[in-house]
């Protein structure tokens, strides 16, 4: 999907002339304020490295900001940038780094930037990217991998645990549903019809959401259901206390969305304690003991549609952004997703 190094491609090549360009919204609302505009080659300063972006991840929460959803709790300056998570090549490094070089490929984490060709960010927020994963599931492990991990935490999944995952096919569904996998649980998941397959292919079972789910899941739980992490939000939590699950073991969508936000901006206190958890998916990502999805790639160029994808909330797995990709054609399909075919062909 990315082209090898050649010198016209080549980050590292003199002879390359590419102006850095960045999203940015001037205004609140829906994918259509979103633009791409050409920004100053950014230069690295004490601890920090310039990384030519590959792939970005495109997030619910990233829309819910440009929307001016959360204003209050995430303050926004105008003209804004967005973009949480990416990987990519480091082109430059600042006085003090030790730990990248020039070349190194990385993925990592930074606060309202990563939607771009060029960003700096401190090498505290870089992880080394293991070489057998792909550039577009590395570029969109951070926010959804956090907010799966710490959701996993937090209802405190142990072997034979039978957990249900509201929207499982989704990005951060999907790696909760692997993680608590890993952790010996059995996974209940709920989707559309459409992701039944998906669902069991990864070795989820599948329910359909919607009025009767505690009824459905109580059918294929006959010993009951120990967590629940709710993703969607809505009913779910009425769902939860049908079931009998304790409060301490719900996660709602609201606490994934309060973890979302404190990583788009964290603390420095915070930082080291984000970076360690993107490493550990990172590994786990290239043993294949996370699989993510990539349902939707989009050119850097159609970060509005890579939104309204992601904004329509059918989408499986991750939709992701590709800085580089070798043509727009999304695998060879002309523009239509593999999501979308046996959908249209039923
Ligand atoms: N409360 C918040 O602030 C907050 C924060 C983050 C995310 N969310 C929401 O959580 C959802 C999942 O997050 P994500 O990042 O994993 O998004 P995602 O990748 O866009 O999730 C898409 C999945 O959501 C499923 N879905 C659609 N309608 C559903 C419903 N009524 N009940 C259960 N699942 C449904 C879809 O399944 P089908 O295609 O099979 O229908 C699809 O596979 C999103 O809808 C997002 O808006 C809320």
């Amino acid at each position: 999907m990315f082209p090898r190094t050649s010198e016209h491609n080549d980050p590292m090549s003199p002879n390359r002339n590419r102006t850095p360009r960045t999203v940015q919204f001037a205004s609140f609302g829906d994918a259509g304020v979103l633009d791409i505009v050409e920004m100053p080659p950014p230069v690295a300063g004490p601890g920090e490295v310039v990384v030519e972006v590959l792939a970005a991840g495109v997030n619910h929460v990233e829309a819910f900001l440009r929307q001016g959803r959360f204003t209050d709790e995430l303050p926004v300056d105008l003209p804004a940038r967005q973009g949480t998570d990416f990987a990519g090549l480091v082109t430059s490094i600042g006085p003090g780094v030790t730990s990248f070089a020039r070349g190194s490929e990385v993925l990592g984490h930074t606060s309202m930037a990563s939607h771009a060709t060029h960003i700096v960010v401190p090498q505290s927020h870089l992880v080394a990217k293991p070489p057998s994963l792909e550039w577009e599931v590395a570029g969109s492990l951070f926010l959804a991998g956090l907010a799966a991990s710490e959701a996993i935490r937090r209802v405190r999944v142990n072997r034979g645990d039978t957990v249900v995952i509201s929207a499982a096919a989704g990005g951060v569904g999907s790696m909760e549903a692997h993680l608590a996998m890993n952790a010996g649980a059995t996974v209940i998941g709920t989707c559309g019809e459409r992701n039944f397959d998906y669902l069991r292919q990864i070795g989820v079972k599948p329910v359909v959401y919607g009025d009767g789910l505690a009824d459905r899941i109580r059918e294929i739980a006959p010993r009951g259901v120990d967590a629940y992490i709710d993703n969607f939000g809505e009913y779910n939590k009425a769902v939860a206390d049908d079931l009998g699950v304790s409060a301490s073991r719900f996660q709602s969508s609201e606490n994934r969305r309060d973890i979302e936000l404190r990583a788009m901006r964290p603390g420095p206190e915070d930082v080291a304690a984000q970076t360690s958890t993107l490493a550990r998916l990172a590994g786990l990502a290239a043993e294949r003991k996370v699989r993510v999805l990539i349902s939707g790639f989009y050119p850097f160029d159609q970060v509005r549609e890579a939104f309204d994808d992601l904004e329509k909330k059918h989408s499986r797995g991750k939709v992701v952004l590709g800085m580089r990709p070798v043509d727009n054609s999304f695998h060879g399909l002309g523009g239509r997703k593999v999501r979308d075919i046996h959908e249209s062909s039923a």
